[in-house]
Parts: C-alpha cells; sequence; structure tokens
C-alpha cells in the first residue's frame, strides 16, 4: 500500500509510515484543540513535496487562512500565486449551491487542479446546514466521494459531541471516512492545567497505534509523541 507523510511531527510511526494514499481521514475534536492547524500542516506538508493542493474552508476566510499559515512560517501566499494551492471558500449560509457545488463540481475541481492533497474545513458545519439526518448523511456522503473520485488524499475536520469526545458531534462523519483521528483537551493538575492529546481511533487497511498520545502545538505546528511516559 502507498502511504503519503502527513506532515505532523511523531504522526508517521504511528500509522505504520504514513496516511494510506487515497484515504479520507476524520480529525475530530472540540474548539481549540488543533484540528485546523492540522489541516494546514498536512497541506505544507504537500506543497513542500511539489503537490498541488486545496483548501475548502467553511468557517475561516481566504486571508485568515493564508495568516494562520504564515503564524506557523508555512508560505502559503508563494505557493497559491504560483497556482500550486487553491483555497475555496464555501457560504455557510447556501445550503442548496453548497450542496450542488459539491456534488457536481468538486471532483472535477480536483481532477483539473490536479490535487492530491484536500482538507475540507468543517465537516461538521457542513452538516450543520441541513436540517435532516438523510440530507446531513447524503452530503458526506457525496464530500467523501468527489474527493475519492478527484484522486485526493484528504482530511475532514470535525467537531466532537459535548458529551463523548470520542464521536463526533453529528455522529455520521466517523462512518463515511477511511480513518479517524481524535485531538482531544484534557484537565491535569486538578485542573489548572491543559493538556493536548492524539488518539488514532480508525484506520482502514492499516495497523496502527491505539495508545493515547500526547501532542503540542509549537511555532512549527503539531508535534505528536511516542509515548505517554514523556508527558
Ligand atoms: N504559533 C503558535 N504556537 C503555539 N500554539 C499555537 C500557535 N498558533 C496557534 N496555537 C494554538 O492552536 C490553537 C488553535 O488551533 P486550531 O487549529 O485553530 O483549533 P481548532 O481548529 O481545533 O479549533 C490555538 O488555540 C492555540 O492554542
Ligand atoms: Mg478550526
Amino acid at each position: 500500500m502507498e502511504r503519503i507523510k502527513s506532515g505532523i511531527k511523531g504522526l508517521d510511526d504511528l500509522l505504520g509510515g504514513g496516511i494510506p494514499k487515497g484515504h479520507t481521514i476524520a480529525v475530530i475534536g472540540p474548539f481549540g484543540a488543533g484540528k485546523t492547524t492540522f489541516g494546514l500542516q498536512f497541506i505544507n506538508q504537500g506543497l513542500l513535496n511539489n503537490e498541488k493542493c486545496i483548501i475548502i474552508s467553511l468557517e475561516e476566510e481566504r486571508n485568515s487562512i493564508l495568516e494562520s499559515a504564515e503564524n506557523f512560517s508555512w508560505n502559503f501566499s508563494k505557493f497559491e500565486k504560483d497556482g500550486d494551492l487553491k483555497i475555496i471558500k464555501l457560504d455557510p449560509e447556501d445550503a442548496k449551491s453548497t450542496l450542488t457545488r459539491i456534488e457536481s463540481d468538486i471532483s472535477n475541481e480536483i481532477k483539473d487542479f490536479g490535487a492530491t492533497r484536500v482538507v475540507f474545513d468543517s465537516a461538521t458545519l457542513l452538516t450543520m446546514m441541513f436540517n435532516e439526518e438523510h440530507e446531513k448523511r447524503h452530503v458526506l456522503f457525496s464530500l467523501s466521494s468527489a474527493v475519492k473520485n478527484g484522486g485526493a488524499t484528504s482530511i475532514f475536520t470535525g467537531e466532537v459531541n459535548a458529551n463523548n469526545h470520542m464521536v463526533s458531534k453529528d455522529g455520521l462523519l466517523e462512518y463515511v471516512v477511511d480513518g479517524v483521528i481524535s485531538l482531544d483537551i484534557i484537565p491535569v493538575k486538578e485542573r489548572y492545567e491543559y493538556r493536548l492529546v492524539l488518539q488514532i481511533l480508525k484506520m482502514r487497511r492499516t495497523s496502527h497505534s491505539r495508545l493515547v498520545h500526547p501532542f503540542y502545538i509549537k511555532e512549527n505546528g503539531l508535534e505528536v509523541l511516542a509515548s505517554l511516559d514523556l508527558f
């Protein structure tokens, strides 16, 4: 099986060498856990490999994404100018045209651009645009098949259920993807401090770590530790 570098320091070793090529991966966690940063770091790795990459955002505007990347010294503006990075901002108010775009355009946009990596931020905002459970499921399946048909490896970010951080908010996202990585914030020292932890909950067609791994967000992005002992 072909694998690609995630770009997240320490993660590929936990995945048996990298993310299986062509997989759709959900990165779930509460706000501030590092989901968007994870996605941008995955994109940065692609850009460094001379791959073409697409960021589809329902949350942040293009400028804000560029600024977030600059914050980690990832020069997305240059790659965008050179035609290696495309940022697509979707309108979270417009459910109908978003669905149409996902169903009929995204797959071709990925193929035409030649993108091998796609980040969708966030899948939770996408499902929140629809009221009925079957519509939510439909749009997630459409998104996942669009990026798969387009031939890209992709990351979908998702919020978690407030009562159970091991499942996504809509309870659907984990079923449409090939892999689920949880980022969580846990209180320590009698709640005077918190730590960030990562866990691989699901990864089709590969063995992987099932441990809880501490991680940090530093000036160069996420860095995952191999073992809890290093906490
Ligand atoms: N340069 C930096 N150095 C260290 N931590 C940072 C830096 N920039 C952002 N962070 C941390 O990353 C968090 C933002 O993560 P983000 O990826 O936006 O989370 P999410 O998308 O899950 O809400 C911030 O709340 C902050 O704690
Ligand atoms: Mg975010």
